[in-house]
C-alpha cells in the first residue's frame, strides 16, 4: 500500500508541477523589471525552459529554487510582484541586492514559506519594511541600505530562530532601543545594525550570541558602558561600535575576545586605559580615536604579530609607543596624534616596506627621526610636528617618491632640506616651521613640481632663494620668514603662477622688488618686511589687490604709488625713510613732484567744501526742524524729536536750504534719504542723509529694513573709524564714498553720483530700459567683482549685509557699482570674530541662517548676490505672488530645475533664444550661491571665476583687465566686427 500511495502522490506532484506553471510567473517578473544591462534577460524567453534562464536555479524536480539577480542594474516599474513570486512553491533564495529597485512593497512575502535567503538590501525602496513574519525558515536576511523606513517589525524575528545573518543597518528607521528579539537568535553569526537609529544601552544578553563572528552597531545613539558579557563572544572576529555615545572603561573580560581581528570603538566617550586589550593578540586593525582613553599603551601591542593599522589620535594616552610596534606584519599606518605620548618614534614600522602614513603630531615625543624612514618608499604622509624631536632630518625623507606631505614643524630638528628633494615628485606640502634647519634651499627644489605649500619659516636657513623656484607652477604659499636668507628675490618667482601668499619677512634679502610680482594673478598677501630691499616700489603694484601688503622696514626709496597711498595700507611702508607719499598717508614726507595737486587733494578740497556747505545746511535744518517741531507738535519731549523731524524732512516740500531739499531727493534707501547735489563746478554728488540716535544706534528710516548695530552714542568713534575705512575703498565696481559729515543727530555721507539709477529700477520698474543679455552678464560680473573686493580685497573684509538689486547702481555705461556699503560692518579680523549678531537685510534677499542664528558673515552676502543673479536671469522680483505661499525666488527657481524645459522656462522671455543657454549657466551659479548651508556657498572670489567661465562666447566687446577696471567699448558696435 505504501509504495502505491507514494506512486500516486509522486504522479500528482508531477502533474501539478508542470513547469509551464512557473513560466508565466517568471515572465511577469521579467516584465516588471528593466535593466540597462541588456543581456540579463536574453535567456528569459517562453521557448526556453525556466531552469535555463540566467539567474535561475532549479531543484532536482525542475522547480525554481533560487533567483539570483543581485547587482544587475535592475529597476522596477511599480512594485515587485511578490504575490506571484511567492507562488514559486520551492523558492528558497531570492537575491536582489545592489540594484535600483524602488517603490513600496505592499504585498507580503508570507507565502514564500520555504525562503531561506532573502536579499533586498542596497536598493532604493520606500515605505516600511515588508511583512516577513512567517518566513520561519529564513537563515539570511539582508535589508540593509534598502531605503525602508519607519519601525522595523522586530517581533517577526521571533519566528526566525535559524537566522544566521541579519543585516538591517543603513536604514532610516524610527529610533528604537537595542532589539531584544535579536538576543534569542542563538545561531546568529553576522549582525549588522549600524546607522539605523538604535538608542539606549547594549543589553548584557548580547553575550548569549556566542556564534557571532561579526557584530556591528556603529553610528547609532548607543549609550552606557560596554557590557562585560560581550567577552563571551569567543568567535568574534570583527567588532564595530564607533560613533556612538559609549562611556566607561573596557570591561574586565573584554580581553577574552581572543579571535578579535578588527576592532573599532572610535568616536565615543570611552575612558580608562587599554590594559584589557593587551591580550587581543590577533588584532590587525585597532581604531580608538576620539575617546578619552588614558594611561600608557600596553607594551604587548609591540608583539601583536598581525597588526597593520593603529589609530589612537585625540585621546589622553601617555608613555612611549612600544619599540617593536608595527615591525611584524605589513604595517600600513599609525595615527597616534594629539595625545601625551613620550619617548621615541618606533623605528621599524616600515620594516616590511608597506607603510603609508606615519602620524604622531602633537605629542611629547623625543629623540631623532629613525633613519629607517628615509627608505620607506611607500610613505605618503609623514607628520611628526609639534613634538620635541631633535637631530638631523634624514636626508632621504625629503626625496621619498610617494610622499605628499612632510610635516616636521615645531620641533628642534636640524640639517638642510636635502638635494634628494629632486625626487619628491608627489610632494605637495612642506611644513617645517620653527626648527633649527640650516644650510641652503637647494636649487633641486625646482624638480619637486607638485609643491603647493612651502613653510620653512623660523629656521636658520641661509643662502639665496633658489632661482628654480619659478618652476613650481602649483606653488600657492611660500613662507620663508625669519631665516637668514640673503641675496635678492629672484625675478623668476613671478613665474609661480599659482602663488597667492608670499612671506619672506625678517631675512637679509636685498636688491629690488621684482616688478613682475604684480603679474601674479592670484597674489593676495605679500610680506617683505624687515629685509634690506631697496629701490622703488614698482609702479605696477597699483594693480595688485592684496589683503596684506607689508614692505615695512626696508630700504625702499621714491614715491609710494598713488593707489597704495590709502589708509588700508597704513603701516605697510613704515620704516623706509626714503619713501615719500603724494597721497593721504601723513607719516611720509610729501613727494616733491610737479604734477600739481593730486587727485586726493582735489577730493579733500571738494569734501571740505561740501562738508562746510552741509554743515551750514544741517545747522539751518536743525534750527528749522526744531522750530517746525515746536509749531506742529507743541509739547513733545526732546527724545522723540529725532523720529518726528525725520518724517518732517521726508514730507515737507520747501524751505530746506540748499541741496538737502525735497526736489533734490532722488532716493529713499534702506538707511536714509539720498539727495542729488549739483556743485557749482558742474560735478554731481549724491548725499545720503542718515540719522543718529542718542543711545542704541541709528534710527530706522521709514522705508527701512536694515537696522544698524550698536553705534553707541551720537559721535561714535567706531562709526567714524568705519567711515574712514570705507572711504579708503577704491574699486571700479564700488561706489566711491568721498567723506562723511556728522553732527549731533545725523550724518551725511557724500558719494559719487550715478545717473542710471539702480539695477532694481532697470529690471522691475517703469523706468526700465531693455537690458540685453550681454549687459546683464556684464552687470553680474562687475557687481560680483565689487563684492569680491569688499570681501577679499580690503585689509579687513567688509560685509555688505544688504546686497540687493536696488543697491547696485549703474553708471552712464551701465557699469555696476555696489552702493550702500557705508552701512556694512567691518569684520574685526583681529578680534577673532567671523560673524556679527546684527540683523540686517531686505526681505527676499536674506540668507536663511539669519532666521536661526542672527549670524552674518561673507556667505550671507553671497546668498543675497545669488538672489540678484536670479533677478538678472529671470527678470522677476525676489518676492512675487506667482511663487505661491511662503515662497521666494530661490524656492521658485529650485522647484524648476528638474528638467531642461522647466529650467529654460525660468529664463526671462525678453532674453533671445540664442542666449538662454548662457543665462542658464548664470542661473546655476545663482543656485550655488543660495545653498542653504553657508559653508556650501562659494566665496565671491569663486563666484567671479565661475561667472567669467560662463562668459558668452560672442561677448567680444568687453575687455576685462586683470584688475577688474576693464575697458568698456560699445558692445553692439563690436559685435558687428
Ligand atoms: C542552530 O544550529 C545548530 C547547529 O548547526 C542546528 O542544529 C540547529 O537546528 C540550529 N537551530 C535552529 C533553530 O535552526
Ligand atoms: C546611513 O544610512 C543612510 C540611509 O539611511 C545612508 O544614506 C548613509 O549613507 C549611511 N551612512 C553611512 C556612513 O553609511
Ligand atoms: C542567556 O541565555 C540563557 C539561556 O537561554 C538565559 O537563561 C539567560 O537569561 C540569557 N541571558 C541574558 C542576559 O539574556
Amino acid at each position: 500500500m505504501f509504495p502505491s500511495l507514494c506512486y500516486i502522490l509522486c504522479f500528482l506532484s508531477v502533474l501539478s508541477g508542470i513547469k509551464s506553471d512557473e513560466l508565466p510567473i517568471l515572465l511577469k517578473l521579467k516584465s516588471a523589471l528593466s535593466t540597462s544591462n541588456s543581456k540579463v534577460f536574453d535567456s528569459w524567453v517562453p521557448t526556453n525552459s525556466v531552469c535555463n534562464f540566467d539567474g535561475i536555479t532549479c531543484n532536482s524536480n525542475g522547480f525554481v529554487r533560487e533567483i539570483e539577480l543581485a547587482n544587475k542594474n535592475l529597476s522596477v516599474s511599480g512594485a515587485l510582484p511578490f504575490d506571484s513570486i511567492c507562488q514559486l512553491q520551492s523558492l528558497e533564495k531570492f537575491s536582489f541586492g545592489f540594484n535600483f529597485l524602488s517603490g513600496i512593497i505592499t504585498e507580503d512575502l508570507n507565502n514564500c514559506v520555504k525562503l531561506r535567503y532573502l536579499d533586498l538590501g542596497n536598493n532604493v525602496f520606500t515605505g516600511s519594511v515588508p511583512n516577513v513574519s512567517s518566513l520561519t525558515e529564513l537563515q539570511y536576511l539582508y535589508l540593509n541600505n534598502s531605503g525602508f523606513s519607519g519601525d522595523f517589525p522586530w517581533k517577526s524575528l521571533q519566528s526566525m530562530m535559524g537566522l544566521l545573518q541579519l543585516s538591517l543597518g543603513d536604514n532610516r528607521l524610527n529610533p528604537a532601543p537595542f532589539p531584544n528579539e535579536v538576543l534569542n537568535l542563538k545561531n546568529l553569526t553576522w549582525l549588522y545594525l549600524s546607522n539605523c537609529t538604535i538608542k539606549g544601552e547594549i543589553p548584557a544578553g548580547i553575550g548569549n550570541l556566542t556564534e557571532l563572528r561579526n557584530l556591528e552597531f556603529s553610528a547609532n545613539m548607543i549609550s552606557g558602558e560596554i557590557p562585560a558579557d560581550i567577552g563571551k563572544l569567543q568567535k568574534l572576529w570583527q567588532l564595530e561600535v564607533y560613533n556612538n555615545l559609549l562611556t566607561g572603561k573596557f570591561p574586565v573580560g573584554f580581553g577574552n575576545l581572543k579571535s578579535l581581528e578588527k576592532f573599532d570603538a572610535s568616536m565615543n566617550h570611552l575612558e580608562g586605559d587599554l590594559s584589557e586589550l593587551r591580550s587581543l593578540t590577533n588584532l590587525d586593525t585597532l581604531q580608538l580615536f576620539e575617546n578619552k582613553l588614558s594611561g600608557v599603551i600596553p607594551v604587548e601591542f609591540g608583539e601583536f604579530k598581525r597588526l597593520v593599522s593603529l589609530s589612537l589620535y585625540r585621546n589622553k594616552l601617555t608613555g612611549p609607543l612600544p619599540e617593536k610596534l608595527g615591525s611584524w606584519a605589513e604595517f600600513d599606518y599609525i595615527d597616534a596624534s594629539e595625545n601625551f605620548l613620550t619617548g621615541p618614534i618606533p623605528p621599524d614600522m616600515c620594516k616590511k616596506g608597506k607603510m603609508t602614513e606615519l602620524l604622531v603630531l602633537q605629542n611629547n615625543l623625543t629623540g631623532e627621526i629613525p633613519l629607517n624612514y628615509a627608505n620607506c618608499l611607500t610613505l605618503s604622509r609623514f607628520r611628526v610636528s609639534n613634538n620635541s624631536l631633535t637631530g638631523i632630518v634624514p636626508a632621504g625623507i625629503w626625496g621619498l617618491p610617494k610622499l605628499k606631505i612632510i610635516d616636521v614643524a615645531l620641533n628642534q630638528l636640524e640639517g638642510p632640506v636635502s638635494l634628494d628633494i629632486k625626487q619628491a615628485k608627489t610632494l605637495a606640502q612642506i611644513y617645517a616651521r620653527n626648527n633649527r634647519l640650516n644650510g641652503e634651499i637647494p636649487e633641486e627644489i625646482s624638480k619637486a613640481s607638485s609643491l603647493v605649500s612651502i613653510d620653512l619659516s623660523e629656521n636658520q636657513i641661509s643662502g639665496k632663494i633658489p632661482v628654480g623656484i619659478g618652476e613650481l607652477k602649483q606653488l600657492s604659499s611660500l613662507h620663508l620668514q625669519r631665516n637668514k636668507l640673503s641675496g635678492s628675490i629672484p625675478d623668476s618667482i613671478s613665474s609661480c603662477s599659482s602663488l597667492s601668499d608670499i612671506n619672506v619677512a625678517q631675512n637679509s634679502l636685498s636688491g629690488k622688488i621684482p616688478s613682475a610680482l604684480s603679474s601674479l594673478p592670484s597674489l593676495n598677501s605679500l610680506n617683505l618686511s624687515q629685509n634690506e630691499v631697496s629701490g622703488q616700489i614698482p609702479n605696477s603694484f597699483i594693480s595688485l589687490r592684496l589683503s596684506l601688503l607689508d614692505l615695512s622696514n626696508n630700504r625702499l626709496t621714491g614715491p609710494i604709488p598713488q593707489s597704495l597711498s590709502i589708509a588700508a595700507y597704513n603701516g605697510s611702508f613704515a620704516g623706509n625713510p626714503g619713501l615719500c607719499s603724494s597721497g593721504v598717508i601723513s607719516s611720509f614726507r610729501r613727494c616733491s613732484s610737479s604734477h600739481g595737486m593730486s587727485k586726493g587733494v582735489h577730493v579733500l578740497i571738494i569734501c571740505f567744501t561740501v562738508g562746510l556747505v552741509m554743515l551750514l545746511v544741517l545747522l539751518a535744518f536743525f534750527i528749522y526742524s526744531k522750530k517746525n517741531e515746536k509749531e506742529r507738535q507743541g509739547s513733545l519731549k526732546e527724545e522723540s524729536w529725532d523720529v518726528k523731524s525725520f518724517h518732517v524732512l521726508s514730507f515737507t516740500e520747501d524751505e530746506i536750504l540748499d541741496s538737502i531739499k525735497e526736489e533734490n531727493l532722488i532716493g529713499k534707501g534702506g538707511s536714509g534719504n539720498v539727495y542729488k547735489v549739483n556743485l557749482s563746478n558742474g560735478k554731481e554728488l549724491a548725499v545720503k542723509h542718515i540719522w543718529n540716535t542718542d543711545s542704541s544706534g541709528l534710527k530706522r528710516s521709514k522705508s527701512s529694513t536694515p537696522m544698524l548695530g550698536k553705534r553707541g552714542g551720537n559721535k561714535s568713534k567706531e562709526f567714524d573709524a568705519e567711515v574712514q575705512t570705507l572711504s579708503s575703498i577704491r574699486h571700479v565696481n564700488v561706489v566711491k564714498l568721498y567723506c562723511s559729515i556728522t553732527s549731533e543727530d545725523s550724518s551725511l555721507l557724500v558719494y559719487e553720483y550715478l545717473p542710471n539709477g539702480s539695477l532694481w529700477d532697470q529690471l522691475h520698474t517703469c523706468q526700465k530700459m531693455e537690458l540685453d543679455w550681454d549687459t546683464r552678464y556684464e552687470i553680474a560680473v562687475g557687481a560680483a567683482k565689487g563684492l569680491e573686493y569688499l570681501h577679499h580685497g580690503c585689509q579687513k573684509p567688509v560685509i555688505h549685509r544688504d546686497v540687493k538689486s536696488s543697491n547696485i547702481l549703474l553708471d552712464e555705461f551701465l557699469k555696476p557699482r555696489i552702493a550702500d556699503f557705508g552701512l556694512a560692518m567691518i569684520v574685526q579680523v583681529h578680534g577673532g570674530k567671523d560673524s556679527s549678531h546684527v540683523i540686517a537685510g531686505t526681505h527676499g534677499y536674506i540668507a536663511p541662517e539669519y532666521g536661526y542664528t542672527y549670524k552674518v558673515n561673507e556667505k550671507s552676502d553671497v546668498y543675497s548676490f545669488g538672489v540678484v543673479l536670479m533677478e538678472l536671469v529671470t527678470g522677476k522680483r525676489p518676492i512675487e505672488p506667482d511663487y505661491g505661499d511662503n515662497k521666494d525666488i530661490v524656492n521658485w527657481v529650485c522647484s524648476k530645475v528638474k528638467t531642461r524645459e522647466s529650467i529654460l522656462s525660468v529664463v526671462d522671455s525678453r532674453i533671445p533664444e540664442d542666449y538662454k543657454e548662457e543665462a542658464v549657466k548664470v542661473l546655476k551659479i545663482a543656485i550655488l550661491c543660495t545653498a542653504k548651508l553657508p559653508t556650501l556657498r562659494p566665496t565671491m572670489r569663486t563666484v567671479v571665476q565661475m561667472l567669467e567661465e560662463a562668459e558668452p562666447c560672442n561677448l567680444v566687446g568687453i575687455v576685462i583687465s586683470k584688475d577688474g577696471t576693464g575697458k568698456r567699448m560699445d558692445v553692439n558696435q563690436q559685435r558687428k566686427v
